[in-house]
């Protein structure tokens, strides 16, 4: 019985969690939900953002469902960001954030990309320090971790059938030590493993030009592989073509664990007024199904469920205005069409 760790964290977590627990408990009737909590109000409640208990919880689901957690923009004594502090004690490796264009959402048609973001090291090391009046922040980047996002991006490009592209993102000429080392590392656990033999066309760009990209050609990307903070800038700004924040999903994946996560934050702005969209958080589930627990089929009901419900049910002007949808009524659009 597939067992999952359910943690709504902080602000709109807590109305597009039940949302997408709602729908995976649909398709995965066996699924046993086990509650834990983590984040800034558990901060504020226990003094730590990711209690002991919560870790154990999720360990043993070998799979969690995550809302989203507030932080502040400033340093709090003791307080650490709950869903980095996750994604390292429990080597979260790597963070999967495709971008499809979606029906009648979408700016755009024909996009269909994946970020593949290393998600332990680089800026977000957590090795900040002041000296003197100079503030200084250790960017950290392993031969590892970089070869294992590497290895992880093609086995993705393998399970997912995609061979057009797959690009690594960088700053190599800027930062030749450490985006050195990713860029070389990336490139020989490809070859070592037979990338190029797959057809997969494998390419580099410079950050700064694959940004510009992402807004003028997005149709042109296949897989991106990049470092920690390029990747989540990259994927905040993709998510625009697949209509926005509340429709970006993401799962945070590690070798035996993996933790599905909206990219939207805790939206303070708009918590509690029940209109948050729970279409991130209900494909992030998809993405659990499809690569924690190996159900395709079910991931695919539960996409295939989603773009029928934009089609035929969610006025999308009046959802873009916040005014005729609430989160209760597009969680019931998708239930209604899982078959
Ligand atoms: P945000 O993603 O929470 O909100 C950005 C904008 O998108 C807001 O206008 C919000 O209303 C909208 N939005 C977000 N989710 C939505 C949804 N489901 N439906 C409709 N609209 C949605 O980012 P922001 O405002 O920069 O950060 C707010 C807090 O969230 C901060 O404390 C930040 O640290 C935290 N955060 C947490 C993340 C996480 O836990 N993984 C990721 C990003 C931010
Ligand atoms: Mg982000």
């Amino acid at each position: 019985m597939p067992k999952c760790c359910v943690i709504e964290g902080d602000g709109v977590g807590h109305e597009v969690i039940p949302a997408a627990l709602a729908i995976l408990q649909q398709v995965v009737p066996d699924l046993e939900a086990v509650p834990a909590v983590a984040g800034w109000d558990c901060f504020q409640k226990y003094g730590v953002s990711v209690p002991d208990a919560t870790l154990t919880a999720i360990r043993e689901c070998k799979a969690a469902l995550f809302g989203a957690v507030s932080s502040p923009s400033y340093k709090v004594a003791g307080y650490r960001s709950a869903i980095i502090t996750m994604r390292q004690s429990l080597d979260l490796y790597a963070n999967i954030r495709p971008v499809q264009s979606m029906p009648g959402l979408s700016p755009r048609p024909g996009i269909d990309l994946v970020v593949v973001r290393e998600n332990t090291e680089g800026l977000y090391a957590g090795r900040e320090r002041m000296e003197g009046e100079t503030a200084i922040a250790e960017r950290v980047i392993t031969r590892a971790a970089s070869r294992r996002i590497g290895l992880r991006a093609l086995q993705l490009a393998r399970l997912t059938g995609r061979k057009r592209r797959l690009t690594i993102v960088h700053k190599a000429n800027v930062l030749p030590v450490t985006d050195g080392l990713f860029r070389s590392s990336v490139h020989e656990v490809l070859k070592e493993n037979g990338a190029e033999q797959d057809g997969l066309m494998v390419d580099e760009l410079l950050v700064d030009t694959a940004a510009y990209q992402m807004v003028s050609s997005p149709e042109s990307f296949d897989i991106i592989v990049t470092t920690n903070l390029f990747g989540d800038i990259l994927s905040d700004a993709a998510a625009y073509w697949c209509g926005g924040m509340g429709m970006a999903p993401s799962l945070n994946w590690g070798e035996d664990i993996a933790i599905a996560e909206p990219v939207h934050g805790s939206a303070p702005d708009i918590a509690g007024k029940g209109i948050a969209n729970p279409l991130a958080a209900i494909l992030s589930a998809a993405l659990l199904a499809r690569y924690a627990w190996g159900l395709d089929e079910t991931a695919r009901r539960i996409e295939t469920a989603v773009k029928t419900a934009l089609v035929q049910d969610i006025p999308i002007e009046a959802y873009l205005l916040g005014k005729n949808n609430t989160t209760a009524s597009v969680t019931q659009a998708v239930l209604a069409h899982l078959n």
